[in-house]
């Protein structure tokens, strides 16, 4: 079931037509709902609803707290395109499955995705119940070889050795603060690491991730990242710190899932108020702005 490495290009396309299929109204943004956050679709009107089985070769999560759908309506007056949930590495899917709804985005049209996920704080400044807009990403498992990107480059959506130097677009993480600012919401900005899970991190490693500059780890984002870039659309990032990560071994709490859900919840009210006002103010598409560009064969 999940030994698919590599997926023909034919499969992105026959996904993204049985979502045209179901679907009245064009999206031109992406939205990835993380733990927790799924209920930010609650603010979708008019909305159509997709259960990811429904859809071929769409991997689907078998994490609590992941619904699993496809979600396609009006928010902020954009047509917006949510996963209720997203799969996950670690549930045993390839890099180039958990990315798949990724690229079938770009071949709906969608241009600009919006990543957001739960995550354990490293930075100390960090409280569990922060925001953070992720300024950029350390990918430890793509870079020593499970790279979303790895196996043959599909031409039709961007170039074999992608540029990643502004993957977290610089206007939309400039929009992203003035719109908290607005709101009176605390906002941080730090690096997100993308560790492969499930397992939580050890103390030592905690303090290796945070000795290599990481604000934020998870275990999802950076390769939807690298696969939206790579395609030529622009991404904006948040965390949802639900927790911080423990760097001693003496530490007592410990960190659980439900916490994460639990918290998660609590942060969904601001971080709506911020997507809403990053949806009311998003600038027109401008191509120059991405440095990755289709290749033809
Ligand atoms: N580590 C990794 N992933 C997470 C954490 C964490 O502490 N919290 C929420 N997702």
């Amino acid at each position: 079931m999940h030994d698919s490495a590599f997926i023909p290009l034919a499969h992105y396309h026959e996904a993204a037509e049985a979502v045209r299929q179901r679907i009245k109204q064009t999206p031109a943004i992406g939205l990835v709902l993380g733990s927790g956050l799924g209920s930010l679709v609650e603010e979708i009107k008019d909305a159509d609803a997709i259960p990811y089985q429904e859809i071929p070769h769409w991997p689907h999560s078998t994490v609590q707290g992941h619904a699993g759908k496809l979600v396609i309506g009006q928010l902020e007056n954009k047509t917006v395109l949510a996963m209720q949930g997203r799969a996950h590495f670690y549930e045993g899917y390839t890099m180039a499955q958990v990315t798949l709804p990724i690229r079938v985005m770009r071949l709906l049209g969608i241009n600009a995705v919006v990543l957001t996920n739960a995550a354990g704080g490293l930075n100390p400044g960090f409280s569990a119940g922060d925001i953070m807009v992720i300024q950029d990403h350390i990918n430890p498992v793509g870079l020593f070889g499970h790279s979303p990107l790895r196996g043959p480059n599909i031409g039709a959506f961007g170039p074999r050795f992608s540029i990643n130097t502004h993957i977290y677009n610089p206007t939309l993480i400039k929009l992203a603060h003035r719109v908290a600012q607005a709101n009176e919401i605390s906002l941080r900005e730090g690096v997100y690491v993308s560790l492969s899970g499930p397992a939580f991190e050890t103390p030592a490693e905690v303090r290796m991730l945070r000795a290599w500059g990481g604000d934020a780890v998870g275990m999802s984002t950076a390769h939807e990242a690298l696969v939206a870039y790579h395609a030529g659309m622009r991404v904006l990032g948040f965390s949802s710190i639900t927790n911080l990560c423990l760097d001693n071994t003496e530490a007592q709490d410990e960190i659980s899932h439900e916490e994460v859900l639990r918290l998660g919840r609590q942060i969904v009210p601001r971080l709506a108020a911020i997507l809403r006002g990053v949806l009311r103010e998003m600038p027109p598409f401008d191509p120059s702005e991405i440095e990755n560009q289709p290749e033809h064969d």
